[in-house]
C-alpha cells in the first residue's frame, strides 16, 4: 500500500447498508469482496441476504476483532475476514464489490476494477462516486455500477 492513502474509518449507516444490500440483488452463487470491511457490517448483511461467501478485507486489527465477535454472535460461516491490503490482491473472481472509499483513491480504484473485474460485476460505493463510470442507480447516496 506504499504511497496509496489509507481510507480512514467511517461507518456506513445502517439504512445505507440496507440500501447497498438491496441494490446488490444478492444471489446464492454470488461472491463478494468488501474492500475495507471495518466492523463487518456490510459483509454481515450480505451474508444474511444469502450470498455464497464474502471476503472481507480489513487491515486494522481492532476492527477485525470487533468484526470477528459480531460474526460469531450471529453464527455466520460464509465470511472470510482477511488481514490483507486489498490493493495487493486480484479482484477478478468476485461478482460483487462493496466499498466506502474516499476522493483521493477514486481514480486508482476505477483503474484497478476496470482492469480486473469480469463484465457484469456489480460495484457498490457508499457516498463517493467514480469519476468516469456511469452509475446504474443512485439511492440514499449508494452508487451501483455494472462493470462493462
Ligand atoms: C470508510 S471505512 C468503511 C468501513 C465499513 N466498510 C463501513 O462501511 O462501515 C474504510 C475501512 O477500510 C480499511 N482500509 C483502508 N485501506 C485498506 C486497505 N488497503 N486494505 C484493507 N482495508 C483497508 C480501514 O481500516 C477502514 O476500516
Amino acid at each position: 500500500m506504499q504511497g496509496i492513502p489509507k481510507i480512514p474509518y467511517f461507518i456506513t449507516s445502517r439504512y445505507r447498508v440496507a440500501t447497498m444490500v438491496e441494490l446488490a440483488n444478492v444471489k446464492p452463487t454470488d461472491i463478494a469482496a468488501d474492500l475495507g470491511s471495518g466492523d463487518g457490517r456490510i459483509s454481515i448483511s450480505l451474508a444474511k441476504a444469502g450470498i455464497k461467501y464474502v471476503d472481507a478485507y480489513e487491515i486494522d486489527d481492532n476492527l477485525r476483532l470487533i468484526a470477528t465477535n459480531l460474526i460469531k454472535k450471529d453464527n455466520i460461516y460464509n465470511i472470510n475476514l482477511l488481514n490483507q491490503d486489498f490493493w495487493t490482491v486480484s479482484l477478478s473472481k468476485y461478482n460483487i464489490i462493496c466499498c466506502y472509499p474516499m476522493p483521493t483513491i477514486m481514480g486508482r480504484l476505477e483503474r484497478k476494477l476496470k482492469e480486473e473485474l469480469q463484465p457484469g460485476t456489480r460495484v457498490l460505493l457508499n457516498y463517493f462516486p467514480f469519476l468516469h463510470w456511469k452509475e446504474e442507480i443512485i439511492k440514499d447516496n449508494i452508487y451501483l455500477y455494472l462493470k462493462k
